[in-house]
């Protein structure tokens, strides 16, 4: 069986109804959510090699709910063996592709952040291993998409850092996790020779790679006090016992730390002497739980509300146990004046369903929640009440995003806009996009000739639709080369692309041809909230069922 579901999404990668058009996406469609469209359907382009993810509005907004959706781009990362091309992506509330940072392989921890007053994307690179964790570097891109900073851990035996959480602090340093092998007495479990997985949270300065704060998980918590016994593990460097599994890092006003175990069931706070001050959760709670606030193998543990609030994706079960018939999302209140916790808020999935593995909660400012449901392939958006605003479904199968965000992100990136130009009898389109921009409102396109590629005619203005914008060229024109200049909502030029020719032929842009801000790129301004919110009415939504697939759905 598993043989063929992989044969099976190989052919879909070369059979062509398995891809979608460009900017397209999917309404309660169950073509989709059966799988007869393929596990991973994805988009395609003209002027971009990209293949996004197509979505299925599994609960679509609708009149009375689009007002209350907040504005705002998705952030999500997905990853699976039905994931065409891994990676970093962002989309449009559409569903419409923004930026796509598959270039950076597959990753896990994908957000944005302010560092040194500027809004700055955080991105994991690297290797995951089998065994649920991550080797690799992280970066903080600027809003150009320039690497500003590259760093991992240090001071731990050569272990780099791992996927599981990046956080800026308000001071501009960074948390992160990182997971080191030690050899370990396990003769209690039988096991000679034994070697532990230890989970550390380090505190660096980005800019420099510096270590501030190391904790090593082994030094505070007894292995022996969790739920993930070694079973077939901790027999060698290779296969050693991962007993805590770190994996989220946030740190509050007081200088303290808050530490997530899965494996552990526990919240630590930590001091920066690297004591434990108290502990949700787990074995040995010494804080009060009160009723509906136990959790286990939970993710994505953050402070809210002048720290009064923590919430966290508790998915109720991992890959060998469940502890119930679904995952939620909570908000607990923490009072510090009788140490205890109570239930604020819970969050159900529309699939009621456990996602055995990561999995994410975004409270925003206007009190609306994102959730990612990690190993399952959705996010959901609620309002204040945790009513749902809308269900997306970005996959089928093993398709998977560690996390999925929602934030304000303003962005020109320091490339030229890619232009495709194809002619069809006497038909010319021009397909342009601009990997990442969200500050193109129009595109002006213009014409040239071959005896004087550099010198532009302007042709047409055409608003911006999606990632790529198609442009029809009147036949009667005679040019050879076409170029598209961007346009923001002020009407000013942002950028000019290359003179492109229909055999894909180039020529610079003209030596005039430059923009007001300091270069070509145009600086970027960080300013005015990006991409506001597009109704999803999209008249290039389609629904086709492709016979050849059906034959093979209905084969496998
Ligand atoms: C709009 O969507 C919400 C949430 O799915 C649903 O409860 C409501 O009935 C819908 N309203 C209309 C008019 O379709
Ligand atoms: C980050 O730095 C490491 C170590 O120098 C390097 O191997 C890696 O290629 C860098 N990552 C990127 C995306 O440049
Ligand atoms: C450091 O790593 C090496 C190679 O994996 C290992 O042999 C050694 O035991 C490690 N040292 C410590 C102190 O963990
Ligand atoms: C920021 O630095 C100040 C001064 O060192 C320290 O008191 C504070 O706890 C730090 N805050 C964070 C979040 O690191
Ligand atoms: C933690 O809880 C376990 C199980 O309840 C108990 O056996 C153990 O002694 C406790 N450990 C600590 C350090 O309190
Ligand atoms: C602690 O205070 C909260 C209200 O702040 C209350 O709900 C709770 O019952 C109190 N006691 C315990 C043991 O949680
Ligand atoms: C709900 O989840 C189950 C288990 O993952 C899956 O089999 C089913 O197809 C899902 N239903 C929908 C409507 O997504
Ligand atoms: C984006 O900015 C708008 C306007 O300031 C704000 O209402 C909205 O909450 C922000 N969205 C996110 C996801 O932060
Ligand atoms: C524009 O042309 C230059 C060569 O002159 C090339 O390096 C660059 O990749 C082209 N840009 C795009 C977006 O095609
Ligand atoms: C040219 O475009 C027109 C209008 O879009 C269309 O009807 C016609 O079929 C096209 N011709 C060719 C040869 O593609
Ligand atoms: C295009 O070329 C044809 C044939 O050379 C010529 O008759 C026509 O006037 C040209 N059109 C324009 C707009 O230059
Ligand atoms: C660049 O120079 C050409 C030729 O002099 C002129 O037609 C064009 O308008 C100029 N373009 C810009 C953007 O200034």
């Amino acid at each position: 069986m598993q043989l063929l579901r992989s044969s099976f999404s190989f052919l879909c990668l070369f059979v062509l109804s398995c891809r979608v058009l460009a900017d397209t996406t999917y309404f309660q469609s169950s073509e989709y959510a059966s799988g007869a469209l393929g596990s991973g359907p994805f988009q395609i382009f003209k002027s971009s090699s990209s293949t996004p993810s197509a979505w299925n509005f599994v609960v679509p907004y609708n009149d009375s709910t689009a007002g209350q959706i907040e504005s705002g781009l998705i952030f999500i990362a997905p990853r699976g063996t039905n994931v065409n091309s891994p990676g970093a992506l962002i989309y449009d509330k559409s569903g419409n592709l923004v930026w796509d940072g598959t270039r950076f392989g597959q990753t896990l921890t994908f957000k944005v952040a302010t560092y040194k007053g500027e809004s700055v994307i955080l991105l994991w690179t690297g290797t995951v291993a089998g065994a649920g964790v991550g080797s690799g570097y992280d970066l903080i891109l600027n809003n150009k998409y320039e690497i500003i900073a590259n760093f991992t851990a240090v001071n731990l035996n050569g272990s780099l850092a791992d996927f599981h959480d990046i956080e800026m602090t308000s001071n501009d340093t960074a948390l992160i996790t990182a997971y080191q092998p030690k050899t370990w007495d396990l003769s209690t479990f039988n096991i000679a020779d034994g070697w532990l997985l230890d989970s550390v949270a380090q505190e660096l300065d980005p800019s420099n790679g510096n270590e501030i704060f190391t904790w090593v998980a082994s030094d505070h918590v007894d292995p022996n006090t969790c739920y993930a016994s070694p079973g077939t593990t901790g027999t060698s460097a290779d296969n050693p016992w991962d007993y805590f599994h770190i994996n989220a890092v946030d740190k509050d006003s007081a200088g303290n730390y808050l530490i997530s175990s899965r494996h552990c069931h526990a919240i630590y706070y930590v001091a920066p002497s690297g004591d434990i001050i108290w502990t949700i959760g787990g074995h040995n709670s010494t804080v009060t739980m009160n009723d509906g606030t136990t959790f286990a193998w939970q993710h994505d543990v953050r402070w809210h509300n002048d720290e009064t609030q923590i919430s966290l994706f508790d998915n109720e079960g991992t890959a060998w146990e469940l502890d119930s018939s679904s995952s939620r999302g909570l908000l607990l209140d923490f009072d510090a004046s009788n140490n205890s916790v109570s239930l604020n808020q819970q969050w159900i999935p529309y699939n009621v369903t456990v996602s055995e593995s990561q999995g994410n909660v975004g409270i925003l400012d206007s009190g609306n929640t994102l959730i990612g449901w990690g190993q399952v392939p959705y996010f959901s958006e609620y309002d204040a009440n945790g009513q749902f605003l809308y269900v997306v479904q970005f996959g089928v199968g093993d398709v998977q995003s560690y996390r999925a965000y929602h934030y304000n992100w303003t962005a020109t990136p320091n490339t030229r806009p890619s232009v495709s130009v194809e002619t069809s009898g006497s038909n010319t389109t021009v397909y342009t996009s601009w990997n990442g921009a969200t500050e193109v409102a129009t595109w002006q396109l213009s014409g040239s000739t071959s005896d004087s590629p550099q010198l532009a005619v302007p042709i047409s203005n055409t608003s911006r639709s999606g990632f790529e914008t198609a442009i029809s060229v009147d036949s009667s024109t005679n040019f050879t080369y076409f170029q598209v200049a961007a346009f923001n909502s002020n009407k000013k030029v942002i950028v000019y692309s290359n003179f492109t020719a229909s055999d894909g032929s180039q020529q610079d842009p003209a030596a005039n041809q430059t923009v007001e801000s300091s270069n070509s790129s145009g600086s970027g301004s960080n300013s005015s909230s990006s991409g506001s919110l597009q109704v999803a009415v999209n008249s290039r939504m389609i629904t086709s069922v492709f016979l050849v697939l059906w034959i093979f759905h209905i084969l496998l």
